[in-house]
């Protein structure tokens, strides 16, 4: 099989994936969301940017990206040398082989008797022993983020995790390297090569005070959820939450415009912060799945919102209130 290396054109109403695959990543909410952008937009600016779905799907001059976590911007700062690497994703498949780690991509894939034994989890069950060992060797010295980048992609749901001790723990995934990882990097690698990207690793509110802030900007944030539970959202509480709308009603006092991503109700619980801000602004419904990271059985029984000070032209969707 011959695998595609170079960057591929994509078709510009695509929605692109992020090669992060980052848990409450907006991907499937993007077609919804750009619609309520405003356009043009000069400078995108976005303070909780994650896995980057949002950015990847939006048009604009110049983009100033944040994330509190310094290994998410550390790892979107290896992906963008990459879009300029020809080499990059042979060093990928170099540490793939070295590490005998199976690759479907390539049809590298574990062996008959196993697949057959353990018909659900044969992925797993191959490269645990190689991926632990690629796991230890990363946290020797939390610097190798190609290393970092496969454990994520082999790693189990795909996510960033570490202990209190500060290293790696997430065990292995019944997951390889695929055509999806190949495609969601090529089209990452095609988004970002001409574009100019800044990433910055700050709170949001140091972030949004240390950027010059100009009419024509627009600040996209997808916080932390205050009522449902992700890795992340323990680094979230009600003090942050009020910040980010107080922030939100001096920048929209400046003609600053923004739209902000959030879950007014999830499980019973309603955020009575976020209900009250949406009382100030646009708010528009948002048609989603949320399902909870630690509670994937959960029904749907979530409002998610869009509120935003930017007004539309033309009534793309009716708001919400
Ligand atoms: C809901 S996720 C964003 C998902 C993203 N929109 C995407 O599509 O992948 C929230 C992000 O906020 C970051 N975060 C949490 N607290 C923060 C803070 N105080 N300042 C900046 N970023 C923060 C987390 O590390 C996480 O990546």
């Amino acid at each position: 099989m011959t695998i595609q290396t170079t960057f591929i054109q994509q078709k510009t109403d695509k929605i692109l994936r992020s090669p992060l695959f980052y848990v409450g990543d907006k991907y499937k909410l993007m077609p919804q969301l750009k619609k309520l952008f405003p356009k043009p937009i000069k400078t995108y600016i976005e303070p909780f940017m994650g896995g980057g779905s949002s950015f990847l799907n939006t048009q604009a001059q110049n983009y100033i990206l944040n994330d509190i976590d310094s290994y998410i911007i550390s790892l979107h700062e290896f992906l963008s040398s990459g879009a300029k690497n020809p080499f990059f994703l042979q060093q990928i498949f170099t540490l793939i082989e070295s590490y005998h780690l199976s690759c479907s991509l390539k049809n590298i894939i574990p062996p008959k008797d196993l697949r057959e034994a353990y018909k659900k989890t044969y992925f797993a069950r191959f490269n645990k022993e190689s991926y632990l060992r690629l796991r230890d060797e990363f946290n020797a010295n939390k610097t190798d983020m190609l290393k970092l980048y496969i454990l994520l992609i082999y790693g189990f749901n795909r996510m960033l995790r570490f202990n209190s001790k500060g290293d790696f723990n997430l065990p292995v995934g019944n997951v390889d390297f695929n055509r999806n990882v190949l495609k969601a990097l090529n089209d990452y690698f095609y988004f970002i090569k001409d574009k100019n990207i800044t990433f910055s690793n700050a709170d949001y509110r140091d972030f949004l005070l240390s950027i010059p802030l100009k009419k024509g900007d627009f600040i996209y944030l997808d916080p932390p959820y205050l009522i449902s539970g992700s890795e992340y959202n323990k680094l979230w509480n009600e003090n942050l939450e009020s910040c980010l709308y107080e922030l939100l009603e001096k920048l929209d006092s400046k003609g600053i415009a923004w739209g902000l991503s959030n879950l007014l109700t999830h499980k019973g619980k309603t955020n009575m912060l976020l209900k009250d801000f949406t009382k100030k602004y646009l708010t528009y419904n948002i048609q989603s799945n949320y399902i909870s990271f630690n509670d994937n059985s959960t029904k749907k029984d979530s409002v998610e919102v869009y509120v935003t000070n930017v007004k539309q032209t033309s009534t793309i969707q009716d708001s919400l209130f």
